[in-house]
């Protein structure tokens, strides 16, 4: 057992996340048995840097193949439902080569442009003096519209995406799903993403989307997965589903907590805030040490292949077990001071898009020149951000997403652009 603290009591994270326990977690218990409520199984939970990199490392023993979440769906539930994230190799492999094109840095950088300029029209519109929520004005609108420039998405609708992307990550908080995983019978939903019922209306719009490029073809992403082929064949109706909602859904609400739980971060320590603004040199490392801080996605579950052993604890076949990026990532034998938000921290290795293994975030270049730039231009803009009021968190261990950030902003004025 961990001890004091029940990592899976969601009202205890919906009001912050456990660094502490973590923190004696790691010096006390790095990897430790969680028990779970029936259905469910119990967990090895791992907490140490180190450990979380072995494990990542390491698929052959360590298989994403029975999902990546706490739920521990049946075959004929995986086989419905399995992306890439839960694939392993060797068919990770070919399904990663049909996107990583589109995805490597030099793919990315291309994208720089637009970036910078969605940015400046986000802030036009959504930024003034004063006090907004931060999360609808500004963080929500950059990351989705920047992949649907990628995909090849229609314009209109993106706010579907971002309603139902949002209701199937929070698919344990009672404000956003009217059927709560771990509380309500989801067994009706089981074949569909997250097992929720969002899951199946994601399905279907990347379905009608789907059909138009059939129709028209061009050099979106979308196109390129419809011409994709494994071993020889298409990507079936099922694999398309699956791989359409898992780009939606990874990379839109993560590059948004990014980008909203950094601002938080900057509304506590706004001296960080001032050296940016005096610096725009250090947007680099700022932009990694928010995306340290923030940690969007709080763990990655695997599943034991074989009888192991990790961080002292004898692991067994059939075991789930849970990588703790949140915890990691404030390791203090890999971070000096890792409870200081320090803006030139380097070298900064952090764990927040998974580290060492094949699965290894494919949006990471992305992330970062997102995050990068939102940063730049609010860095020119903003003279400092103070919060107007409590942020509102999801009810969820899995993501550290906000649902609201009321900020008082003291604007400067819309200051030239900068390179990022
Ligand atoms: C700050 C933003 C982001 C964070 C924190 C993040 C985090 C992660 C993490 C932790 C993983 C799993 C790593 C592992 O299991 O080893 C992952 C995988 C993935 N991410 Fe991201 N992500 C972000 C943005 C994006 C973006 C913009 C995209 C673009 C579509 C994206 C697409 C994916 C995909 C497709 C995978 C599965 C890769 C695979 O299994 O090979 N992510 N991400």
């Amino acid at each position: 057992m961990t001890g004091a603290v029940d990592l899976n009591d969601l009202d205890m994270w919906a009001l912050g996340v456990p660094y502490d326990e973590f923190a004696r977690l790691r010096r006390e218990a790095p990897v430790a048995w969680v028990d779970e409520a029936p259905p469910n199984s119990g967990f090895w939970s791992v907490h140490r840097y180190g450990d979380v990199v072995t494990a990542s490392r390491d698929v052959a023993t360590f298989s994403s193949a029975r999902g990546i979440s706490f739920e521990e769906p049946t075959d004929e539930d995986m086989a419905a439902r399995r992306t890439i994230i839960d694939t392993d190799p060797p068919d990770h492999t070919k399904l990663r080569k049909i996107v990583s094109g589109s995805f490597s840095q030099r793919a990315i950088a291309v994208y720089q442009h637009f970036v910078e300029g969605l940015t400046e029209q986000v802030l036009d519109a959504g930024l003034t003096d004063g006090e907004l929520d931060f999360v609808d004005a500004v963080a929500k609108e950059v990351p989705i519209r920047v992949l649907a420039r990628i995909m090849g998405l229609p314009g209109a609708g993106l706010d579907q995406f971002i309603d139902l992307g949002d209701r199937l990550i929070a698919n344990t908080d009672p404000d956003v799903t009217y059927v709560v995983w771990g509380r309500d019978d989801t067994d009706a939903f089981r074949r569909f993403p997250f097992r929720s019922p969002y899951g199946k209306q994601l399905w279907d719009l990347g379905r009608q989307i789907v059909a138009d490029r059939l129709r028209a073809p061009g050099d979106d992403l979308l196109s390129t997965l419809l011409r994709a082929e494994v071993d020889g064949d298409r990507l079936s109706e099922v694999d398309l589903d699956n791989f359409f909602s898992i780009l939606v859904i990874a990379g839109n609400e993560t590059t948004r907590i990014a980008i909203a739980q950094g601002i938080l971060a900057f509304c506590e320590h706004p001296e960080q805030w001032d050296r940016l603004r005096a610096d725009p040199a250090m947007l680099g490392t700022a932009a990694d040490e928010v995306l340290r801080w923030t940690c969007p996605t709080h763990f990655m579950r695997r599943t034991a292949t074989a009888d192991t052993e990790l961080g002292g604890a004898a692991i067994r076949a059939g075991d789930k077990v849970v990588l703790w990026y949140v915890s990691g990532n404030r390791d203090e034998s890999e971070f000096a001071s890792p409870d200081s938000f320090d803006i030139g921290r380097a070298p900064n290795r952090h764990l927040s898009f998974g580290r060492g293994g094949p699965h290894l975030c494919l949006g990471v270049h992305l992330a970062r020149l997102e995050v990068r730039v939102v940063l730049g231009a609010l860095a020119r803009r903003v003279e400092r951000f103070e919060l107007a009021g409590p942020p509102r968190r999801i009810r969820s261990n899995f993501t550290n997403g906000l649902r609201e950030l009321p900020v008082r902003v003291h604007y400067a004025g819309r200051a030239p652009g900068g390179g990022t």
